[in-house]
């Protein structure tokens, strides 16, 4: 039977903290890129208990419309919130942060942390003031992004390009598939061929898929070009918030797909080595 957890009132706006130890940190992506703040989060709360939610079944959300997500996401995540009980919901995908976060903080009684383009320590970063900024089609046009570029960019210029082509290749990475390098050259060209494009020195991973590829993305880019992403800073902010609690795990680790096309299988080795050992289907 499952055990009913107890909640009392944090008293901050409605939003509900679970303290049962049991209660899971729920990450939510379209695919397998949340993983990469999956595993920035390990390695400050490797006790906690996880469910990973790879909502494949609307997988690319960079190539859907604002409305699609804006109406899929909250609602998804109040099922998953019914249904896991989490303590914490990390939307680990900047496409879905950057439309619906403050929907889904409206409709949920809990903490919910985002993912937004690490663009500030971007700007922190650049020497030579430009920099490059790779995310999906859905992200790079978001008044969310603008927004960011006039609080910590204003006086740099960010160039901005739309690479879905490279959530299909993490995709295919994960799962030991071929993937073309030429996809990379291709993302990099795309910053590169934009006018003051060879200037620049930093690199917004802007799509938590991204950082799988770094290793190929940082050949791409060369020498001299710094490849930035947020996973570690939203790492910092789900361990601050859920500080002084109690951790434990009474069952595996789990990864819940929203859809399967089949390749499934293929992906099992590389989730069990982020540690989620059970699937479910929603
Ligand atoms: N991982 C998602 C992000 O951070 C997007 C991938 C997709 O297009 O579904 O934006």
């Amino acid at each position: 039977m499952k055990k009913k957890p107890s909640l009392d009132k944090s008293g901050a706006q409605g939003v509900v903290t679970i303290t049962e130890p049991s209660a899971p940190i729920l990450l939510f992506d379209s695919g397998v890129g949340g993983l990469t703040v999956l595993a920035e989060m390990r390695k400050l709360l490797p006790q906690a208990p996880v469910v990973y939610v790879a909502d494949t079944a609307a997988l690319p959300y960079g190539e859907k419309t604002e409305r699609q997500i804006a109406t899929r996401v909250p609602a998804l995540l109040g099922r998953l919130v019914e249904r896991y009980r989490p303590r914490l919901v990390t939307i680990a995908c900047n496409t879905a942060s950057t439309i619906a976060l403050a929907a889904a903080r409206e409709a949920l009684e809990l903490p919910i942390v985002g993912t937004v383009p690490a663009i500030k320590p971007a700007a922190a970063t650049t020497q030579t003031g430009v920099i490059g900024l790779l995310g999906t089609a859905a992200t790079i046009r978001q008044a969310y992004v603008d927004n960011l570029e006039r609080e910590f960019a204003a006086d740099k210029l960010l160039l901005r390009h739309a690479a879905p082509a490279l959530v299909q290749a993490a995709e295919a990475k994960l799962r030991g598939d071929p993937v073309d390098p030429a996809v990379f050259a291709a993302a990099a060209e795309g910053l590169r061929a934009q006018p003051g494009g060879e200037k620049i020195d930093v690199v917004v991973l802007a799509c938590t898929h991204f950082p799988l590829l770094r290793e190929e993305l940082r050949a791409a880019f060369g020498p001299g070009v710094a490849l930035i992403d947020g996973a570690a800073g939203i790492a910092r902010r789900i361990a601050f918030l859920t500080q002084g609690q109690r951790f434990e795990r009474d069952r595996p680790d789990t990864a819940v797909f929203t859809g399967e096309n089949g390749t499934l299988e293929r992906l099992l080795p590389a989730l069990a080595g982020y540690g989620l050992e059970r699937i479910e289907h929603l």
